[in-house]
């Protein structure tokens, strides 16, 4: 990528090129539209072609009017589901659908967002360098995607330390098991590299986003916080901040995102973000603010003021378009671009087509359900992928590519033999639907009876711990 040096000059990212194309675009059809005189309209479309033979010299792929560049894909914010450039799955950090009954196509979707499959070799790697085996999220490949991963892997070898940065938007009390993909995997990956957590609260975007007081969005925030803490993260080594406070209490953190607004356009954010003139001011400037965190000089109490110490984003792969601006612009402040790690959504129980939604009771599993609500969730509404009568399925078999209770266990289930015989008895025929729910079910129900006994030891003073900026302990 091209991306301008220093702070403010040199030369254009394929993001602005991009933007210049459109503007371009415009003028000649204005032009054409006023009948202007036919040189100024000439000299225009020269302008125009030659802006085209630029971009695919940049960004390999030819110019098309509402199809950013790869690593700058267009998505809609709170308005209704824009389709994506091929007219097929729709991620974005607003909505999550899919045209097929299997899901969301994640192959296509690392090819349309620009990132990069985590492959054998990367597993390989991960593994060596942690001396650990590596977690069923990334065997499975429930963790599928990223970008410049080798890079802190290289930097990690040379015993340069980089730190983790997730985060969570607290727009209700109780948060679903979908939540808890990336902050179990984000764990893992601190115990394992011993390094630094900072997990931003955005108590400010729920606010702007939804119809909710501030007070509420901030309530949720350390009730969300509980969730997180109970996770089982290292207070030596996390700091949980809420939007609504740090970004008072920290100039440097202010600074950067204060950097970030003023190298990103207006015409940037409504083709990452799909905004409208009639979106609040509030949310055309929030994507600086989930960037910011992405910089280690946001944390002086953490890093000393450290500008190069670089950033691991583990998240699921809807939050991606605020790290390709993230990623876009960080050269152009000089700032280091963060590194990240992408999910798979964990589906709704009406099946792979959507994730869960936290306004849908039915949609999900709630962190607070009692043993009762899972069991009757799991049986009423997993989508089956098992045959309609009890002799078709003998004869035919289920299919674990579309059943719920199947997909549930790859992500809770750890045992690899066990699921592996799960599912040739599934697709046999030998195990039916009803059985296959009771697995799910006696395997949920423990799991988040010990997260509820976890939440309940979490006090207020521990939440403040987290919750206080402070320095960290960490190795290098
Ligand atoms: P939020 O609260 O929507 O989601 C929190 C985290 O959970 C992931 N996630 C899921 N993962 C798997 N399956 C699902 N069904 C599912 N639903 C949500 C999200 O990708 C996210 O990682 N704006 C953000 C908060 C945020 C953030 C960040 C997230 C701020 N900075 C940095 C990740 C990384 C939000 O509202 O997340």
């Amino acid at each position: 990528m091209t991306d301008c040096q220093g702070d403010g000059e040199g030369t254009m990212s394929p993001m602005e090129l991009f933007e210049k194309l459109n503007a371009q675009g415009e003028k000649v059809r204005s032009l054409k539209s006023a009948k202007a005189e036919k040189a100024e309209i000439d000299a225009a479309v020269q302008l125009l072609l030659k802006l085209k033979v630029d971009y695919k010299q940049m960004t390999g792929q030819d110019y098309k009017a509402g199809c950013p560049p790869s690593e700058n894909l267009i998505v809609s914010n709170n308005g209704p589901a824009a389709d994506d450039c091929d007219g097929e799955d729709l991620v974005d950090p607003w909505n999550v659908s899919a045209s097929s009954t299997k899901g969301v196509d994640y192959d296509k979707l690392i090819v349309r967002f620009g990132s990069s499959k985590i492959d054998k070799e990367l597993l390989e790697r991960i593994e060596k360098v942690s001396g650990q085996r590596a977690h069923h999220f990334l065997r499975r490949g429930i963790f599928f995607s990223h970008r410049d991963m080798h890079q802190i892997l290289d930097a990690y070898e040379k015993h340069k330390s980089f730190y983790l940065y997730t985060g969570r938007g607290p727009s209700s009390e109780a948060m679903h098991v979908g939540h808890l993909i990336p902050f179990i995997f984000t764990k893992w990956l601190q115990d394992v590299f011993d390094i630094p957590l900072v997990v931003q609260m955005t108590d400010d975007e729920k606010y702007l986003w939804k119809d909710l007081t501030l007070e509420e969005c901030h309530r949720f925030t350390v009730e969300n916080a509980k969730d997180i803490i109970a996770c089982g993260f290292d207070v030596n080594k996390t700091f949980i901040f809420s939007d609504l406070d740090y970004m008072g209490a920290s100039p440097q953190f202010y600074r950067n995102v204060v950097k970030v607004q003023k190298h990103v356009t207006f015409n940037q954010v409504k083709g990452i973000f799909g905004f409208t003139d009639s979106d609040c001011i509030g949310k055309i400037s929030f994507p600086a603010i989930q960037a910011a965190p992405s910089f280690s000089s946001s944390f002086p109490q953490i890093f000393g003021g450290k500008k190069d110490v670089p950033c691991l984003i583990p998240c699921a792969i809807d939050q991606d378009p605020y790290f390709r601006m993230t990623r876009d612009v960080a050269p152009r402040i000089g700032l280091l671009k963060p590194a990240l790690l992408h999910s798979t959504f964990f589906p709704a129980l009406q099946g792979a087509q959507t994730k869960m939604s936290a306004s849908d009771p039915n949609s999900s599993i709630f962190l607070t359900d009692t043993p009762k609500q899972i069991k009757n969730k799991i049986n009423k509404h997993a989508f089956s992928g098992g045959k309609d009568t009890v002799e078709e399925h003998r004869k035919y078999g289920g299919n674990t590519e579309v059943d719920v209770s199947f997909l549930y266990l790859t992500f809770f289930l750890e045992d690899d033999e066990k699921l592996e015989k799960i599912k040739e008895d599934y697709t046999s025929g030998a195990l039916l639907t009803g059985e296959l729910k009771k697995i799910l079910i006696e395997t949920l129900q423990p799991m988040i009876a010990q997260h509820q006994e976890r939440r309940k030891q979490v006090t207020d003073e521990m939440v403040q711990q987290f919750m206080t900026p402070r320095p960290l302990n960490y190795k290098f």
